[in-house]
């Protein structure tokens, strides 16, 4: 499972609340972190890279758990992953919305790369071509939660800053298409009411893969690896894991 920081942590936590079992090696690319601000080529190579190096260090499944890498990298991953099963956090969620019979507008804020892509409006487009969605760049975010900064109020105000850019009068839910934004998710949810359902990708994700009848024979290994240590990386993930973490770098650069 890799992410470009913390955010994919959001992921692995649904993920491993659904399979307990599941042995998870977690690559966080601090070092070159946000890939939201990244060019396409760049994202690829990044994710490419750290696929060939979880493929060669024994993974059976690749969970793409950025959704800037599953809007610009999921071909290239799945290139390099060979016979290897890869999955991201773009595609499920769009299925998920497709059958949700009570959804016909949606608003989404991601990372610039995310929203550049024009992944979710095209992929709704081919399923679900009912579905109106509107997209906001939110760049802002992700360092914030990558920061581990908990300043409610200063949360609020960036978020707020945000959701009143986007017409959302008539839509009945929000996807937060970055992974380090369900951190936030309380915050989003406060400002939006109940009516708007805010969608965490990770979660729609385990959800399906649960729905699917998956399964991982494991012991429940956590494996954390950084390609450059950042004392915010460790604090932040045990503060969203809600356990320590014992974390490790790794030189992808060759
Ligand atoms: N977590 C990444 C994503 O889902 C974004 C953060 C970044 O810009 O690196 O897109």
């Amino acid at each position: 499972m890799f992410d470009s920081g913390v955010g994919g942590l959001t992921v692995l936590k649904a993920f491993r609340q659904a399979f307990p079992t599941a042995d998870i090696h977690y690559v966080g690319d601090t070092l070159h972190m946000p890939y939201g601000d990244k060019s396409p080529e760049n994202i690829q190579d990044f994710s490419r890279k750290i696929a060939r190096y979880l493929r060669n260090s024994g993974a059976e499944l690749i969970v793409i758990a950025c959704n800037s890498a599953s809007s610009w990298a999921f071909e290239a991953v799945c290139q390099e992953a060979d016979d290897i099963p890869v999955l991201d956090v773009v595609r499920p969620v769009v299925h998920y919305l497709a059958q949700q019979s009570d959804v016909n507008w949606v608003g989404l804020v991601g990372t610039r790369a995310t929203v550049q892509s024009g992944i979710y409006p095209r992929l709704l487009k081919a399923i679900a071509p009912h579905i109106h969605i509107e997209t906001l760049a939110t760049p802002l975010l992700a360092p914030l939660v990558e920061e581990g900064i908990q300043l409610h109020d200063l949360n609020r105000i960036l978020v707020r800053h945000y959701l009143q850019q986007m017409p959302l009068d008539q839509a009945q839910a929000l996807v937060l298409a970055c992974t380090h934004y369900p951190v936030l998710h309380d915050v989003f949810q406060e400002l939006l009411g109940p009516q708007i359902q805010v969608l965490n990708p990770g979660q729609v994700l385990a959800n399906q893969c649960k729905a699917q009848g998956m399964d991982f024979a494991g012991t429940g290994n956590l494996f954390c690896e950084v390609t450059e240590y950042t004392p915010a990386f460790e604090k932040t993930a045990e503060r969203l894991l809600g356990y320590p973490i014992s974390l490790q770098t790794v030189d992808l650069r060759s």
